[in-house]
């Protein structure tokens, strides 16, 4: 490559620019006041780990892990992945740390970059981010309807509209190899009518042909109509109906989809999927209960439930549905200088403001440009500072909603701020100020 040639971003990656912080914003801050309020705590988890960790929860055989994980040999040449998804290592966590000796259930929530090595279209990207809820050690069903709650609460605090739960359940483990035994009969049937890739599926991973696009897998599959649910053993019916009764109870939007099966081996029981009701039914979320998992991966015998979120097919979601989010920044005051003078100056006065305890911001660039930026903040006041003020140990104060201005003394200042936030009802929490 020759020095001057560009060099650009890898394929399927993505910068996150100013412009699109805001939705960053609301979606991180809403996700820890929703999941503190659950009873949920953070947990901030590495982002490669050991590559038989994946292999022996997601599933040697899935996509995730057989096609899509970047995989790389560290210098003392242990193979290590960048984590294509986050439950794997909440459960090796949750072992390693002994949290099963505590109070349980154990209640988690993060929020950070996965990798997969996936072909990139909209909506699907080779680092994206995820937000995950994981609740470890508890088998109630109640425990499954509070946790898709606590994610029908969040999509709702985003003002997301037309959410719906599609959900399904694969039973215990034994009854999910019962089932999956029904299926590879069915679909066995109509071998050389499935696409290649799923007649491998066939053989590795036969509950993922049903999740094919390829439009003759597609008729076939549709008529495997009711093969999973009538394979569902009694215990594992009881607790489903259960599950639903408690979604009713709740009044939660979901609908019942018997042929729902998901890309991770782990699931055991409820499945489910959050899907955006539009012009194509978008997926933004998924989880499910994995009873096998902790034990699977060296732990004692828990049941546990999780959910995960991708962020970008949210703020995707909420811009299609032209949902108003609110600046990154709230801010009491903008400040505006006009000459390098009123820069040092408004240097002096950000200062004293800050130190009250006021939210104050700033930037550079012509007096349009400035009030732009004050006007796109919704800053409710705005201090004007030009050379004439610089001289005569004032400033000029902006009301930015009735836009008027009045000339404040310097020495007047903090006060005369404080004064007008307080009279438009915004409550300012002020440190210490004589
Ligand atoms: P998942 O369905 O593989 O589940 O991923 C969850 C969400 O991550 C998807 O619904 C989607 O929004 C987002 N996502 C997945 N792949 C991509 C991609 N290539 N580009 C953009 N977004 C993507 C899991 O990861 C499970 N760990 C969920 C879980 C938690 N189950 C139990 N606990």
């Amino acid at each position: 490559m020759s020095a001057k040639q560009k060099i650009q971003i890898p394929r399927g990656l993505k910068d996150v620019l100013p412009d699109e912080q805001k939705y960053w914003f609301w979606l991180e801050n809403n996700f820890y006041s929703v999941a503190s309020t659950a009873g949920f705590e953070r947990i901030i988890l590495p982002t490669f780990e050991s590559t038989n960790l994946f292999k022996r929860s997601v599933g040697e055989f899935t996509d995730i892990v057989s096609k899509e994980m970047y995989v790389f040999k560290d210098k003392s040449g242990n193979s290590m992945a960048l984590r294509p998804e986050g439950t794997a290592s909440v459960v090796r966590a949750y072992i390693e740390h002994g949290m099963h000796t505590l109070p349980q259930p154990i209640k988690l929530f993060y929020w950070g970059p996965m990798f997969r090595y996936d072909r990139p279209q909209a909506g699907r990207f080779r680092e994206f981010w995820q937000f995950g809820l994981e609740v470890l050690g508890d088998s109630n069903p109640l425990g499954d309807a509070l946790l898709i709650q606590t994610v029908v609460k969040y999509h709702s605090k985003l003002g997301l509209k037309d959410v719906v739960v599609k959900i399904n359940s694969l039973g215990t483990t034994k009854s999910r190899t019962k089932m999956i035994s029904a299926l590879t009969r069915f679909l066995s049937k109509h071998k050389k009518d499935l696409c290649a890739n799923c007649q491998r599926r066939l053989k590795n991973n036969p509950l993922r042909v049903l999740d094919c696009k390829v439009s003759n897998c597609r008729s076939i599959t549709e008529e495997t109509g009711t093969v999973l649910i009538d394979n569902l053993d009694e215990v594992s019916k009881k607790r489903f109906t259960k599950v639903l009764e408690y979604l009713d109870d709740m009044q939660i939007n979901y609908e019942l989809d018997p042929s729902l099966v998901r890309g991770l081996d782990y699931y055991t029981h409820t499945l489910f999927e959050v899907v955006v009701r539009g012009h194509e039914d978008l997926a933004i979320g998924g989880g499910g209960r994995y009873d096998g998992l902790v034990k699977q991966l060296g732990g004692p015998d828990v049941s546990c439930i999780g959910y995960a979120g991708g962020v970008e097919r949210t703020i995707n979601a909420l811009k299609k549905q032209a949902v108003d989010v609110p600046n990154m920044v709230q801010s009491d005051v903008f400040v505006i200088q006009l000459s390098a003078k009123a820069k040092i100056k408004s240097i002096k006065v950000i200062d004293d403001l800050d130190q009250v305890g006021l939210r104050v911001s700033s930037s550079m660039g012509s007096i349009q440009a400035q009030l732009r930026e004050a006007n796109k903040m919704n800053t409710p006041l705005a201090i004007i500072i030009g050379e004439q003020e610089v001289y005569d140990k004032n400033v000029i104060l902006r009301d930015m909603e009735d836009r008027s201005q009045e000339i404040v003394l310097d020495r007047n200042l903090v006060k005369k701020v404080i004064k007008k936030l307080e009279e438009k009802g915004i409550n300012v929490k002020i440190l210490s100020h004589d």
